[in-house]
C-alpha cells in the first residue's frame, strides 16, 4: 500500500455534470462555472463537449462557452471530441487539450457513439494524429469498466484492451470510467491493477459515478494502488444521458475533503470550492450532491 501524496483531480462537472441536466443551463452559467473552479486551485477542468448537438443537445454551446472562459494560467481545459468534426470545432475556438472517449462494452459504444468499439479507435487514429501534429494534448476515457447498463458484465480483458490501445494511440492519460457506479472496492482495485499491468499507473486515472454511494471507497481502493488522478464533478452533478440510472458524478467537494484529511495534497481550496457547488446547485434550482457541501467545512 502506497498512497500518493498528492493528486490532481481532474473536475469534470462543466462537462459529465452539465451533459445530462434536463433543462438547458444557460451559456453564462456555465462560463461563470468554470471561472469560478479555475480560481479554487483545480489545475484540470473539463469544459464542454465538441460532439453533435444532436445527441447531447445541453451541451450545444461548446464555442460559446470555451470563448468565453477566462483562461488562467496552468489551468488545463480539456473538451470531449468524438472525431474530426468536433476537432475542428474545437480547434476553431483554441481548444489545447481534448478527450477522446471509448467504452469496454459493445453494446454503450453502440449506444453512446453510434459505433463499435473497433470503429471508434479508427474514427480517434485520425484525431490523435491531428493532434500529434498540431500539439494538442489527449486524454483518453474507457466507459463501462466495471459493468454495462446493456450488457451487464465487462469482461476484464476487455478494459485492458482499450485501455491499453488508447494509450499506445497517445493518448498520455487514460481515465477508467464506472459510468454506472456500480462497482465495489475489491472490483475496481482488480480492475485498475489489471489495466497497470499494461499501461504505467502514473498514466491512469479513475472516474467514478457514485450512483449507488460506492465512489469514495472505490477511489481510496485505488489510491491504495498508486493512482493518483481523481476524476469528480462540484456538487455531484452528473450523469451520461447515454447510461440509464449514471446519476451523480463523485462531489469534488467530498474527494477534496477525504484526501486533505487524509494528508494528501490536492492543491484546491476546499471553503472556495464548496461555495462553488452550493452556487451551482441554486443555479440548477436545488440542493448540493455534495455531503461536504451540505455539512460545511
Ligand atoms: P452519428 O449520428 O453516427 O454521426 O453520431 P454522423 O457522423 O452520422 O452525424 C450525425 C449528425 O451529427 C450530422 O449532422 C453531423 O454533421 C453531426 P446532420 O448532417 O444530420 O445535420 N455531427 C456533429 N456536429 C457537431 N459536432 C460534431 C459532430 N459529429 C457529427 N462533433 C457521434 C456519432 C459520435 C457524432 C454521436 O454519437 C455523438 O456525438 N455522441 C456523443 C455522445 C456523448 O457525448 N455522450 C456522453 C459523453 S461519454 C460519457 O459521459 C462517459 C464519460 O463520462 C466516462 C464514464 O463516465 O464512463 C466520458
Ligand atoms: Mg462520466
Amino acid at each position: 500500500m502506497s498512497l500518493p501524496s498528492e493528486v490532481r483531480i481532474v473536475e469534470v462537472g462543466p462537462r459529465d455534470g452539465l451533459q445530462n441536466e434536463k433543462a438547458i443551463v444557460p451559456t453564462a452559467v456555465k462560463i461563470e462555472l468554470i471561472d469560478r473552479l479555475s480560481a479554487t486551485g483545480l489545475r484540470s477542468i473539463e469544459a464542454t463537449s465538441f460532439v453533435s448537438p444532436k445527441w447531447i443537445p445541453q451541451l450545444a454551446d461548446a464555442a460559446e462557452v470555451y470563448g468565453g472562459i477566462r483562461r488562467r494560467a496552468g489551468v488545463h481545459y480539456p473538451v470531449l471530441v468524438p472525431n474530426l468534426q468536433g476537432y475542428d470545432r474545437a480547434r476553431a475556438v483554441g481548444v489545447e487539450e481534448i478527450a477522446v472517449f471509448a467504452a469496454a462494452s459493445e453494446a454503450f459504444s453502440q449506444k453512446n457513439i453510434n459505433a463499435s468499439i473497433a470503429e471508434s479507435l479508427e474514427r480517434f487514429a485520425p484525431v490523435l494524429a491531428r493532434a500529434a501534429a498540431d500539439g494538442v494534448r489527449v486524454r483518453g476515457y474507457v466507459s463501462t469498466v466495471l459493468g454495462c447498463p446493456y450488457q451487464g458484465e465487462v469482461p476484464l480483458a476487455d478494459v485492458v484492451r482499450v485501455a491499453t490501445a488508447l494509450h499506445r494511440a497517445g493518448c498520455y492519460e487514460i481515465s477508467l470510467g464506472d459510468t454506472i457506479g456500480i462497482g465495489t472496492p475489491r472490483k475496481a482495485a482488480a480492475m485498475l491493477a489489471a489495466v497497470a499491468a499494461e499501461v504505467p499507473m502514473d498514466a491512469l486515472a479513475v472516474h467514478f459515478h457514485d450512483t449507488r454511494g460506492q465512489a469514495l471507497a472505490n477511489i481510496l481502493a485505488c489510491l491504495e494502488l498508486g493512482v493518483a488522478v481523481v476524476d469528480a464533478a462540484v456538487s455531484g452533478t452528473g450523469g451520461c444521458p447515454y447510461a440509464k440510472g449514471a446519476s451523480g458524478n463523485v462531489a469534488s467537494e467530498d474527494v477534496v475533503y477525504m484526501l486533505e484529511g487524509m494528508g494528501i495534497a490536492t492543491g484546491v481550496d476546499l471553503p472556495a470550492l464548496v461555495d462553488t457547488g452550493r452556487w451551482l446547485a441554486a443555479q440548477l434550482g436545488r440542493e448540493t450532491g455534495s455531503k461536504v457541501g451540505k455539512a460545511g467545512v
